[in-house]
């Protein structure tokens, strides 16, 4: 590589999981603070950090092709970093697949980015993939301006091997971040402008800190920062889902009622070959649990259709448990064959376009008790956190209590708390008048 002038600007593209979406705040931040400046909308950057996820083929093949797309019409390409799940799962591949991109920085290293940057202003090529014990937290600057709703990162990594995925292997073991840290960052977010904070993990739930305090006690802590109104979390596992977190849905008024928990198949045989912990039964019970303590909670989850050996009879279960739920949202995905990882080879790997068939008949399941609970939701009145201008003149997106988009027009602004009454229901929003 030839030395090149230090970068000025900086463009940083997350894909895949919240928490990336939160590792790219931190690494504008950190670049902000070296004097680079975010590049202005529609013009190209010096320096584009490429944030990526390894989760499915689909997302991890992508960052080539965007790679390609920074090169210039003369052959040069501006300062690139592939940072994420990816750089830390073929750090080395790339730098050999992809000779423009001078640094590859993984998810625990991204605090060494700055000297990472030197070096390719010099005209050098690095990788960065430890998992140091340093905690780059420790090292990353104070947050700046935030949104009404901000990500905090409180529990990185997984230690559940779930046969299929690759997150135990690019984000680590599981590990909680100190309590009076996460205290500090949530009071700096909520003067850097944030009304809700989403606290985030991989297994969220399973966050505990040297005292052995679990999530609730973190979020009773943050609620009671006075200017903080909302607190959600994500994302939860069965395992780690404890009575006394369900039970902060009952007596923290900002805790707000909304569960996100992947359950990933209806059938106990495909649950215990993905090695999830849980059966169909024992998920359903958890969220009687929770309804029990909270009756109005919105409930979301995530599935993989597909998985190595499900047979119709299998997937059909995977339906029933939908129908039984009522889920409020939901992700769904065709499984993914991921190296290394044990169901990429086992037998039974299921056609694509059987695949294709199941994908679509468990969205249109999804579609309808999505739009169900959101159709239940008409006539409430709630409030609903501003969280952007709409489409059109006067109009304003933000969302509910539920999780659910809400939009209205009239007088308010970014940030406000507004009441509102829900008027009519879509499966992807709600639109309301202020009252
Ligand atoms: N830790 C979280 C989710 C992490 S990944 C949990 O266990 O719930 C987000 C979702 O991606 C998973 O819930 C799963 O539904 C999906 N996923 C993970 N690996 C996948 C693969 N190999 N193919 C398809 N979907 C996958
Ligand atoms: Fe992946 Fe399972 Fe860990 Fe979730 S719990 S990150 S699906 S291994
Ligand atoms: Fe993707 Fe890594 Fe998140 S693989 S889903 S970016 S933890």
């Amino acid at each position: 590589m030839r030395p090149t002038p230090p970068p000025r600007t900086y463009r940083v593209k997350s894909f895949g999981c919240q928490m990336n979406v939160y590792d790219g705040e931190r690494m504008a931040e950190l670049l902000a603070e070296q004097g680079i400046q975010p590049a202005p909308e529609g013009e190209e950057a010096d320096l584009v950090v490429l944030n990526t996820c390894h989760i499915r083929e689909k997302a991890a093949e992508k960052v080539y092709s965007d790679i390609g797309r920074l090169r210039r019409a003369d052959g040069t390409a501006p300062l690139i970093a592939v940072a994420g799940c990816v750089a830390q799962a073929e750090g080395e591949e790339i730098m050999a697949r992809a000779p423009s991109v001078s640094m590859v920085v993984g998810p625990q290293a991204y605090h060494r980015l700055p000297a990472m940057i030197s070096e390719a202003v010099a005209g050098l090529r690095s990788v960065d993939t430890d998992m140091p014990t340093e905690t780059k937290f420790d090292a990353l600057p104070a947050r700046r301006k935030v949104g009404p709703s901000a990500f905090l990162t409180v529990q990185e990594g997984c230690d559940k091997f779930c046969t299929y995925c690759v997150v135990p292997y690019t984000r680590g073991a599981e590990v909680s971040r100190g309590f009076n840290e996460l205290v500090d960052e949530a009071k700096k977010l909520v003067e850097a402008g944030a009304k809700e904070i989403t606290l985030l993990g991989q297994n969220v739930n399973a966050w505990r800190d040297d005292m052995g305090r679990g999530l609730e006690k973190l979020i009773e802590a943050l609620a009671a920062i006075p200017e903080l109104a909302r607190i959600r979390y994500t994302t939860s596992h069965p395992a780690d889902m404890t009575q006394a977190l369900l039970n902060a849905h009952r007596d923290v008024p900002k805790l707000m009622p909304f569960l996100h928990l992947p359950v990933q198949s209806g059938n106990d045989r495909v649950l215990k070959a993905m090695n999830r912990s849980h059966t169909a039964a024992s998920y359903l019970a958890i969220l009687e649990r929770v309804r029990a303590v909270r009756p109005d909670i919105a409930l979301s989850g995530d599935f993989i259709v597909g998985f190595p050996g499900e047979t119709d009879a299998e997937f059909e279960d995977t339906l029933r448990l939908v129908e039984q739920v009522g889920y409020a949202q939901c992700f769904s995905f065709k499984y993914s064959a991921r190296p290394g990882t044990p169901a990429a080879t086992m037998d039974g790997q299921v056609a694509p376009a059987l695949m294709d068939e199941r994908l679509q008949r468990l969205q249109a399941a999804l579609n309808r008790t999505q739009l169900a609970f959101n159709q239940a939701s008409v006539g409430k009145r709630c409030l609903v956190l501003v969280e952007r201008k709409g489409k059109y003149d006067g109009q304003w997106l933000g969302k509910s209590p539920w999780l659910q988009s809400v939009h209205f027009t009239g007088d308010a602004a970014i940030g406000d708390l507004v009441e509102v009454e829900l008027l009519e229901a879509g499966a992807n929003s709600l639109s309301a008048r202020l009252v």
